[in-house]
């Protein structure tokens, strides 16, 4: 049974990392260029993708990683952004190829309408914020289309489950 001390832990980290990620929207981007240049070469060979394919960024933040792709693979369809922080869409909303979707990824993907809908998912440096990982990953995978893949870089401990 969860303590209502738990209840409050878990409220005051989600009020802190939505608290960050408020703050640093604007400057994001310039903060982690040197990350950015070393990882995103890396994450494009991973990815394998044809113009008419439909894909999702999960925790897509500013935007920058769904504009790259966009534009790489001369996608025909915008990247859906899926974000719940209002200050990373704001910024997500004004780039190429970015269709922003306000909602954390628990939310977007209950939605039994989210099946069969995406031939890839990536999920950059935001899977450690997800709640129920293993529910958010189950149903990462029934949104995939036949053949569709799943792609998740992040620094998470080996417990994670993300690892096995
Ligand atoms: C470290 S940032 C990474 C942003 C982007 N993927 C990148 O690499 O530039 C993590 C992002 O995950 C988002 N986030 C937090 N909780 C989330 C959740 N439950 N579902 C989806 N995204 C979440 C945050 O708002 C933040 O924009």
């Amino acid at each position: 049974m969860t303590t209502f001390l738990e209840i409050l832990e878990n409220l005051n980290f989600l009020f802190s990392f939505t608290e960050h990620y408020c703050s640093v929207a604007n400057s994001y981007e310039y903060l982690h260029k040197e990350m950015y240049k070393g990882f995103l070469p890396h994450l494009m060979k991973s990815l394998d993708l044809k113009p008419h394919h439909i894909v999702a960024d999960i925790g897509s933040g500013n935007g920058f990683i769904a504009e790259n792709i966009f534009e790489s693979f001369a996608l025909k369809n915008p990247v859906w952004c899926v974000d719940p922080s209002a200050e990373m869409q704001e910024v997500a909303r004004k780039r190429k190829g970015a269709f922003p979707v306000q909602q954390t990824a628990e939310e977007f993907f209950s939605d039994p309408k989210i099946s069969q809908c995406f031939d890839t998912v990536v999920a950059v440096f935001s899977a450690h914020h997800f709640a129920d990982p293993n529910t958010v990953y189950e149903k990462i995978f029934r949104s995939l289309r036949p053949n569709g893949s799943f792609l998740q870089f992040d620094s998470v401990s080996h417990s994670h489950p993300g690892m096995v």
